[in-house]
């Protein structure tokens, strides 16, 4: 009995391990029910008498040894020792992860950028700070001519020939210059204007810009381009009306509303009491745009249509306040489609 006793002892002095498994493996050895220290303990009760004394306190000294080093050795252990598993709750739920969510102006912009190239039109891009040429005058604002207030300008100190984009039509007259008929393309981008900052309005804010160009191209392309738009971004029963209205660039120029209903007061407050709402400008591009940018408007013509991003974002998402696109407060940015 006592040579066993010892002999476990110095056994259990001397393993150490950091791996889970051996420890395990160790435990099972000497302390499980068929183990090397419970058939000590067996021996044991066969014991009489002096012996019984003798090896009582030594044999269950020998269990709390091989005890306490187990469970000292598990708690250095990697993995789920007894250590880790004290210090952290491991039935508690992950908090929530979040990984980016896009912005909701990208995914109005992205949307609208796929209806029109399901139908044959490409992206154009151009630079955010223009010369007066392609922002005014190749669109026909005449000089000195107050359709310019039209857009309140931001101009570059340094150089007042440069400006602020205040409309992406200004790629569009990049896009005729360096192509040739036919041209169907769209002009997603930032554009700036000197306006006061409101809930409805931004100094900064994004359009799409579409432009057709070929020979034939009438105001029923545009009107049928311009319904299947509608359709595909509002719904397949949409209904559109075009007003009459004015831009420079366009002859004749129209403002294109879709029906949104009257159900309630939110709509109300929406569509101002009609029940329309104002979705983009339009109109066929002006002989003198096309001629300005080296095209024979005998031989063409096209349509232009242009749009707010942030607008329409507003309508699709019920954002009250322009302003909340631009403060990247979290806790709005998180209500939006993830990004993955
Ligand atoms: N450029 C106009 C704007 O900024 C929109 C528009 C584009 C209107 C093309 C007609 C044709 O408001």
């Amino acid at each position: 009995m006592e040579e066993k006793i010892k002999a476990l002892l110095a056994e259990v002095e001397s393993f150490s391990s950091q791996d889970t498994k051996e420890i395990e493996t160790f435990r099972i050895r000497l302390l499980s029910r068929k183990g090397l220290i419970p058939a000590l303990f067996d021996e044991f009760k066969q014991l009489e008498g002096d012996d019984k004394r003798k090896y009582g306190k030594p044999l269950n000294e020998l269990k709390q040894k091989a005890q306490g080093k187990i469970e000292e050795l598990k708690a250095g252990a990697d993995g789920s020792g007894q250590h880790q598993a004290n210090r952290f709750d491991l039935t508690r739920p992950a908090p929530g992860q979040f990984p980016g969510t896009r912005h909701p102006v990208n995914l109005v912009k992205n949307e609208i950028i796929d209806i029109f190239k399901r139908i044959g039109f490409n992206v154009s891009e151009g630079p955010e700070i223009e010369d007066d040429w392609h922002n005014f005058t190749a669109l026909n604002f005449p000089e000195e001519h107050p359709a310019r207030d039209m857009q309140d300008t931001f101009f570059v100190a340094r150089n007042p020939e440069w400006a602020l984009r205040t409309h992406t039509s200004s790629v569009q007259v990049r896009a005729m210059e360096a192509n040739k008929p036919p041209i169907r393309t769209i002009s997603p981008g930032r554009v700036f204007r000197n306006e006061a900052i409101s809930a409805r309005s931004h100094c900064i804010f994004h359009q799409v810009e579409g432009l057709y160009i070929d020979k034939k191209v009438s105001f029923a392309d545009l009107k049928q381009t311009l319904l299947y738009f509608a359709r595909e971004f509002f719904g397949a029963d949409t209904k559109i009306r075009l007003r009459p209205s004015y831009f420079p660039f366009t002859e004749p120029s129209a403002e294109m509303d879709v029906y949104w209903g009257l159900k309630d007061e939110v709509d109300y407050r929406m569509t101002k009491g009609t029940g329309w709402l104002e979705v983009m400008g339009c109109g066929m591009v002006d002989p003198n745009v096309l001629e300005n940018c080296g095209l024979n408007p005998e031989e063409y013509s096209g349509y232009a249509f242009g749009m707010g991003v942030e607008r329409i974002a507003m309508q699709r998402y019920q954002i009250s306040d322009i302003r909340y696109l631009f403060e990247n407060d979290i806790r709005f940015l998180q209500q939006f489609q993830s990004a993955l």
